[in-house]
């Protein structure tokens, strides 16, 4: 199937499942995967690390904001896929932990830290043909994109595939906890003042609640065949 270099924004809830969708689809069709979460977890790492965030959760943004110059993100896409890197330092298994989910949506409703994201989403883009997933995808950073896709999926489903995630990573999760995470999440990023969580108009709604990544796939395709014409 030949699609055009366009941009596809997909959106949705945490762990329903976009970055897989999004990976796949970028394989199936050549387009650059951008995984724009990937990059608020980086902000959040650098802030933990720093020593920004303290026992109680709190984030000294004006330390945060000042020392936010030093910090370097980038993709570098491989054999492995495409893994985050602070200057030479690949953080993409630290990025991943509990303990960084359970500071990224505070540090990412931090309107300075969305505009420093923004702006380097924006340069990763610039030759086009990108699929890249997030929460504001579709209605902040690309609200142009050709193709729009939200995702949803039932909360269990998507606290058991999280859970799964993390004990193939070797982490020890409780799942109450997986599950506390995911609801405070999914509300903290939907009631924030600066980009919330939330579809956009023109967004086709996947509930990929009872889907496989193949039938996943097949959506898409129909989509855009729909959009484009006969596509072989
Ligand atoms: O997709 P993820 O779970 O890795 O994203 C981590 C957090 O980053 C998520 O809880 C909210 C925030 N995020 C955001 O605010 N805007 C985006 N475009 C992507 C992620």
């Amino acid at each position: 199937m030949q699609v055009p270099d366009i941009i596809i924004a997909v959106d949705g809830y945490s762990s329903t499942g976009k970055s897989t969708f999004a990976k796949l689809v970028a394989k199936e069709f050549a387009f650059l995967y951008l995984d724009s979460g990937a990059m608020y977890r980086g902000v959040t790492l650098f802030a933990m690390e720093k020593g920004f965030i303290d026992a109680e959760g709190t984030i000294d943004e004006k330390a945060l904001r000042k020392s936010l110059g030093e910090l370097e993100l980038h993709f570098e896409h491989g054999a492995e896929g495409t893994l985050l890197y602070s200057g030479e330092r690949c953080i993409e298994k630290e990025i991943r932990t509990m303990e960084v989910s359970s500071h990224v949506s505070p540090v990412s409703a931090i309107p300075f830290v969305r505009n420093w994201v923004d702006e380097r989403l924006h340069a990763f883009s610039e030759k086009g043909r990108v699929i890249m997933d997030g929460r504001d995808i579709g209605t902040t950073v690309f609200p142009n994109a050709e193709v729009k896709v939200f995702m949803v999926a039932e909360p269990e489903i998507r606290a058991q595939r999280r859970f799964d995630e993390l004990k193939a990573k070797g982490e020890n999760p409780d799942f109450d906890e997986v599950m506390k995470n995911l609801l405070e999440r999914d509300y903290i990023d939907s009631h924030r003042e600066t980009s919330p969580l939330k579809r956009a108009e023109d967004a086709y709604v996947m509930d990929n609640s009872d889907m496989t990544l193949h039938e996943e796939t097949v959506w898409l395709r129909g989509l855009l065949q729909g959009k484009f014409g006969i596509l072989e």
